[in-house]
C-alpha cells in the first residue's frame, strides 16, 4: 500500500483562508514605487530577497537565473542611464539585475523557458519586499547593451529584468484592473475576447 506523507509547511496552526487572504491582500495592496527615500535597504532583507528568488520554480529545475545586486549609486546611476534616465532607478539603494543562463533553456518544445523563470523570480521578490514593509519598480525598458557595460554581464547572458527596491517615498498610482470576466474564460477560450 502506497504510504501517505503528511505535508507541514510549520504554520499550520494558521486559518488556511487567513493565509491566503495575506498572499491576496499583498498582490492586490501592492503599486509600483515613484521614488525612493534616501535609506538603505537592510542586508537581512537584501538576503531574504535573494532567497526568495532562488527558492522560485523553474521548468525542469533549470534554476537559470543569476542576479547582480548593486547599491553602489555610481552604478546604479549607470543603470539608470541605461535606462533612458529612468527616475525610480536613480533614486533605488538597491538594484537587482536579473540576468540569465540561456544553455539552460528547455529544448523539449523549443520555446525558451528562462523568461518566464525569471519572472517568477523577480515576482516572488515583489511580493517579499511589499512583505518587509520595501517598494519595487520592476523596469525591462533599458538598453541592454548600456546594462551590461555597466555590470561587465557577457554578451550570450540576457539581462531580463531590472528590479528598483528600497523605501517608498512616493507610490504610483495604481491602474484600475479589468474586471475578471474580461479576463477569463472557462474551459475555452472567449471568441468575445478582445
Ligand atoms: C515586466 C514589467 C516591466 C516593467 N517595465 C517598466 C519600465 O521599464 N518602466 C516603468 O516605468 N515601469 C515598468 N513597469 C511597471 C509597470 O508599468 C507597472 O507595474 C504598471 O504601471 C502597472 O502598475 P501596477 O504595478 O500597480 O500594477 C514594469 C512592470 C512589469 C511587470
Amino acid at each position: 500500500m502506497k504510504s501517505t506523507a503528511v505535508i507541514t509547511r510549520g504554520d499550520e496552526d494558521e486559518d488556511p483562508v487567513s493565509r491566503k487572504s495575506r498572499v491576496l491582500r499583498l498582490a492586490r495592496s501592492r503599486r509600483p514605487v515613484e521614488s525612493f527615500a534616501d535609506r538603505p535597504v537592510p542586508p537581512d532583507a537584501i538576503q531574504a530577497l535573494l532567497d526568495c528568488a532562488r527558492y522560485a520554480h523553474s521548468a525542469s529545475e533549470a534554476q537559470p537565473w543569476r542576479f547582480v545586486a548593486v547599491q553602489q549609486a555610481m552604478t546604479v546611476h549607470r543603470l539608470a542611464e541605461a535606462a533612458f534616465n529612468d527616475p525610480r532607478l536613480r533614486s533605488a539603494p538597491l538594484v537587482i539585475v536579473a540576468c540569465a543562463r540561456v544553455h539552460s533553456h528547455v529544448s523539449g518544445t523549443g520555446r525558451p523557458s528562462y523568461p518566464v523563470d525569471l519572472a517568477a523570480a523577480t515576482q516572488s521578490m515583489v511580493l517579499a519586499a511589499e512583505e518587509m514593509g520595501l517598494g519595487t519598480c520592476w523596469i525591462t525598458g533599458y538598453r541592454e547593451s548600456d546594462v551590461r557595460d555597466a555590470l561587465d554581464v557577457p554578451r550570450d547572458v540576457p539581462v531580463v529584468a531590472m528590479l528598483a527596491i528600497g523605501y517608498a517615498e512616493e507610490l504610483r498610482e495604481r491602474p484600475e484592473r479589468e474586471p475578471v470576466e474580461n479576463v477569463v474564460a472557462w474551459e475555452e477560450w472567449d471568441r468575445e475576447s478582445r
